[in-house]
């Protein structure tokens, strides 16, 4: 692993000269993906200012173009018509205010009109490395690229510890105004959501109050990329929580979970309807942020009223991924269609996913590189080994236990390890019978969808030239389809 200097992180872009010969050798990287957004150089995390607008998607992350550390970060910006093939736009948001001097770091955009404003946190260091986070506002431009406003929305409270970041903006027509939802933390270390409200976006913001969320007074030590959704009428508040161990999650201190529920304006309380879930089961979710849309006429949640798309970052914080090495790590989750069933949200991967499919090839026991598979459960329990060896052994393990209705999966068989401290099994428990798996393989990520959305599980994976094959239990049904490049990739600054 490379050690960094504080130098090295925190330089600044000067120009494309800085990076493209970086580039030209993380383009030669047998883990670059073909149909996730993944960072042109350096590191992508979170999902940053994902919204719909004049019919195109806008979506960036969180980026620091050095190499896979966390350093200086700028927001880079992809644009698609569907969700499903993205173009690169360029740098959406550079750190070159002095409110902003040491990163432009994490946000989320809203249409308002005619405008698309894009809200972050610009994160300011002085000379000490005292640290002080503004929220911030930018709107994008006639030639597509975002202007900051000359001074930050608001600053930091000192009730509050320094951590006071990740503002996710709705509106909410019953009280006509604008909500902010910040992720933050108490004087004492407990994880928290500010919120502030104003009738127009781009001024007169006022502190409301910090959310109340009964039984989460003491959850954690930090909410990082808070997000509040409504989807097919319910409330749903999505974060990150940080500093803290949960049950069936290994060694992880990082998390992103969701709870449903409903949200009062006029008590600023988001009341849960039952226990937290885990957005995805897998090694490698997080900050997830969603974006509202209508339905459209062909989709299953037509009728349903208001969805959402859901969209995370393929990793965690202080993890330590195989491709560090060739100075590039990183990618986002496909876009997730959610909706509201039994207490669940349901995630499944967008339909118009299905257009990548390439023809259809006989299940044989190889696996393309990139690729999607449809599994149907056989009754009881049954191994799903992928990326084995020729003969069947190692790779990623997947167990089916039909009596307690858990997949477990193991990549302690993959050839390439990492963040074993963590633990190298997790599982993935289910309401109901296994009945169906969708799992989406790309070059450097696996996604799998059990029982129609039910539960997700994600993770890196990183096979070997010889990691090309799966090995199934009798019984289980298998359709294959290799999967169409749909990132472009190109060099876009
Ligand atoms: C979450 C996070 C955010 C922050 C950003 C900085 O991964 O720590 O809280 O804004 O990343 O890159």
């Amino acid at each position: 692993m490379r050690e960094w200097t504080r130098e090295e992180r925190y330089r600044v872009l000067q120009g494309p000269e800085d990076i493209r010969a970086l580039y030209k050798r993380v383009q030669k990287s047998a883990y670059r993906q073909r149909y996730h957004v993944q960072p042109i150089t350096g590191l992508s995390s979170d999902p940053n200012g994902f919204a719909l607008h004049k019919g195109v998607w806008h979506l960036c992350y969180q980026w620091c173009p050095w190499g896979a550390v966390h350093g200086l970060k700028y927001w880079y910006h992809v644009t698609s018509k569907d969700l499903v093939h993205w173009q690169n736009a360029g740098i959406g948001l550079a750190p070159d205010r002095d409110y902003d001097n040491r990163g432009a770091h994490s946000g989320s955009a809203i249409a308002h009109g005619d405008d698309l404003i894009f809200f972050y946190t610009g994160n300011h260091r002085d000379e000490d490395w005292v640290r002080t986070p503004y929220t911030c506002a930018a709107v994008l431009g006639e030639d597509g690229r975002p202007r900051k406003l000359d001074a930050p929305l608001f600053g930091p409270r000192d009730d509050h510890s320094e951590h006071q970041r990740d503002p996710k903006v709705v509106w909410n027509a019953d009280k006509q105004k604008y909500y902010i939802f910040l992720g933050a933390q108490t004087l004492d270390k407990r994880g928290c959501v500010l919120v502030y409200e104003s009738e127009r976006p781009l001024s007169g913001w006022r502190f409301a109050g910090e959310l109340k969320v009964p039984g989460y007074e003491a959850f954690g030590g930090m909410w990082e990329c808070p997000c509040i959704v409504n989807v097919g009428g319910r409330d749903v508040l999505i974060f990150s929580p940080q500093y803290t161990r949960l049950p069936g999650r290994g060694e992880s201190t990082n998390h992103n979970i969701y709870l449903i529920g409903s949200m009062d304006y006029d008590t600023l309380t988001f009341t849960p309807d039952g226990p937290y879930r885990h957005l995805d089961y897998g090694f490698d979710f997080y900050a997830a942020q969603s974006a509202a849309i209508q339905p459209a006429a062909d989709s299953d949640a037509a009728g349903d009223g208001a969805r959402a798309i859901l969209i995370a970052w393929i990793g965690l914080p202080d993890n330590h991924y195989p491709t560090e090495a060739e100075d590039w790590e990183g990618s986002l989750s496909l876009p997730r269609e959610l909706r509201v069933q039994g207490g669940r949200l349901l995630q499944t991967p967008l339909r118009a996913l299905e257009g990548l499919r390439e023809a259809e090839i006989a299940p044989d026991g190889t696996l393309p590189a990139s690729c999607e598979l449809e599994v149907t459960a056989p009754e009881g329990d049954f191994d799903l080994n992928l990326f084995t060896h020729a003969d069947g052994s190692g790779g990623l393990q997947l167990h089916y236990d039909a009596t307690r209705q858990v997949c477990r999966v193991d990549r302690a068989g993959m050839d390439r390890r990492f963040n074993q401290q963590l633990g190298e099994a997790l599982e993935l428990p289910l309401d109901a019978p296994l009945k169906n798996l969708r799992v989406f393989i790309d070059r450097s990520s696996t996604e799998i969808f059990a029982n129609d959305g039910e539960a997700t599980f994600t993770a890196h994976t990183y096979p070997t030239e010889r990691e090309l094959h799966y090995a199934a239990s009798a019984g289980v049904g298998l359709r294959v389809w290799p999967m169409a490049r749909s990132v472009t990739d190109e060099f876009v600054l």
